[in-house]
């Protein structure tokens, strides 16, 4: 059989490095969505290259860190504490995660944000151009180089520079907002270029795409076509490629005996009440403190309510190493599950949504579900939309949810079952690349 070889290239490595000693390091695999989507593909060998998280100053440290990740068929690429300051915390997180989500540029010191941000921008260049280098190393003739999320907008066209014929594909995770938005970004020209030098753009909905083609059109100048982005001739493919997960993975964790005894347990604690569930990463984005006033207001409005239902929310810290709920545990909670509530203001695609509902066969809960989340465009038919803003529907939301017929719920949950394990993460990654490789052999043809 014919193994293409794979480069994985992400901000962060699916693993969680802890030094023990001068030259030793244990390793914990981190299964989030893109390791489940790359382990289910069997045509290709997958390779990562990415941050550990953790800052190795000395020689020793990371040729142990080194050699340790590469069975694990990891790469490292070594940031030191500055760097991460400025690309991670500052240009990554600080200016395009809340742009990209519509909360606009930072505004609290306006003079200070404008003048760190040239520092910020060099920063997030020097750390693209850090992964590029490592990428290149790597690199052998034929390799597919998969580049992930708004950390590597400028990662495409560092490969390219090295190399032309490289294939190089770009997906990001976040959505992507309108060109009046992006407009604003004093580094809108260079990061629109760089993403074009990739061959394939890839986003989870097709108002993301649209929204790239035309920040493409309005601020390059540059012709969109139904296929892409042309520039004098050469074709950037630009497409929606929506993610899904490894539904199977949650359906057998189910099935495990620690589970099912953690699902008894939960069940028990919670006997006589119906449990509402949010699981987000603390984050401005996911609209917590809308969720908690819908919550006041429905119990404010429906005292029958008030001591015959419960609201779990997990708010996992973010950005930093800080533990989170285990697989299992997590699990356990959305089997047990009644109605699951995600009010995200804007959200990428939201994977919970999609485990809620695997997790769901049993109990067939009710998932409301923010209509500013990606996932709104595929589980649409089978949640119940909300504006999160609007609180007082929400409230009712809350009240719908809890008094559906069994009838509706199971009807709902069969429409979104049906999805999530028919778009699974696999079919995701297997798409993006076999259509990164298509593009690129159409290219040839062209020319
Ligand atoms: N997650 C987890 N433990 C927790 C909370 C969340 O492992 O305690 C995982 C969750 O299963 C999901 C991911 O974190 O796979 C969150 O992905 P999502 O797309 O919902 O939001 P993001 O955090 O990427 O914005
Ligand atoms: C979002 C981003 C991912 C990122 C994740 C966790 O989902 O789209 O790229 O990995 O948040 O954030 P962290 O900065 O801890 O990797």
């Amino acid at each position: 059989p014919f193994w293409q070889r794979l480069l994985v290239v992400a901000n962060r490595l699916p693993v969680s490095a802890v030094r023990r000693g001068e030259d030793s390091w244990s390793l914990d695999i981190s299964a989030g969505g893109l390791v489940s989507a790359l382990l289910g593909v069997k045509e290709f060998e997958a390779r990562w290259i990415g941050w550990a998280g953790v800052n190795v100053p000395d020689e020793i440290g990371q040729k142990a860190l080194t050699k340790a990740l590469a069975e694990k068929r990891c790469i490292p690429v070594f940031l030191d504490e500055e760097i991460v300051h400025q690309y991670y915390n500052g240009y990554c997180n600080n200016i395009l995660w809340p742009l990209f989500h519509y909360l606009g540029l930072p505004q609290e010191d306006r003079l200070a944000t404008t003048r760190s941000f040239q520092s910020q921008f060099a920063a997030y260049k020097k750390a693209n151009q850090m992964f590029a280098d490592v990428v290149n190393a790597h690199y052998e003739e034929g390799d597919v180089v998969w580049c992930h999320d708004y950390h590597l907008m400028y990662l495409p066209e560092c490969l390219k520079k090295y190399n032309t014929k490289m294939k190089v594909g770009w997906f990001l995770h976040t959505p992507f907002p309108s060109s009046e938005i992006h407009r604003t970004l004093p580094s809108r020209y260079e990061l629109l270029r760089s993403v074009l030098a990739a061959d394939l753009v890839g986003f989870h909905t097709y108002d993301y795409a649209r929204h790239f083609v035309s920040a493409c059109t309005r601020i390059l100048g540059l012709e969109g076509t139904p296929e892409g982005v042309e520039d004098q001739g050469k074709l950037t493919r630009v497409a929606a490629f929506p993610i899904g997960i490894d539904s199977d993975r949650f359906i057998r964790a189910l099935e495990l005996p620690q589970v099912q005894e953690h699902i008894k347990e939960l069940k028990e604690r919670f006997s006589g009440r119906k449990v509402m569930l949010g699981v987000d990463r603390l984050d401005m984005i996911k609209g917590i403190p809308q969720k908690l006033l819908a919550f006041e207001k429905f119990l404010e409005e429906n005292p029958y309510w008030r001591d015959k239902v419960v609201l779990l929310q997990i708010a996992v810290p973010t950005r930093t190493d800080d533990c989170s709920l285990d697989f299992h545990a997590l699990c356990a909670l959305y089997a047990v599950t009644d109605v699951a509530l995600v009010t995200s203001l804007r959200d990428g695609m939201n994977l919970v949504s999609y485990e809620f509902v695997a997790c769901q066969e049993a109990k067939k809960g009710v998932l409301i579900l923010s209509e500013f989340a990606g996932a709104a465009q595929s589980l649409g038919a089978g949640a119940i939309l909300v504006n999160p803003w609007n609180i007082t529907e929400v409230a009712a939301s809350i009240g719908q949810a809890l008094n559906m017929p069994a009838e509706e719920r199971e009807k709902r949950h069969c429409h979104n079952f049906h999805h999530v394990t028919e778009h699974t993460a696999q079919e995701w990654a297997e798409t993006f690349v076999s259509e990164l490789n298509d593009t690129v052999v159409e290219a040839q043809l062209r020319t």
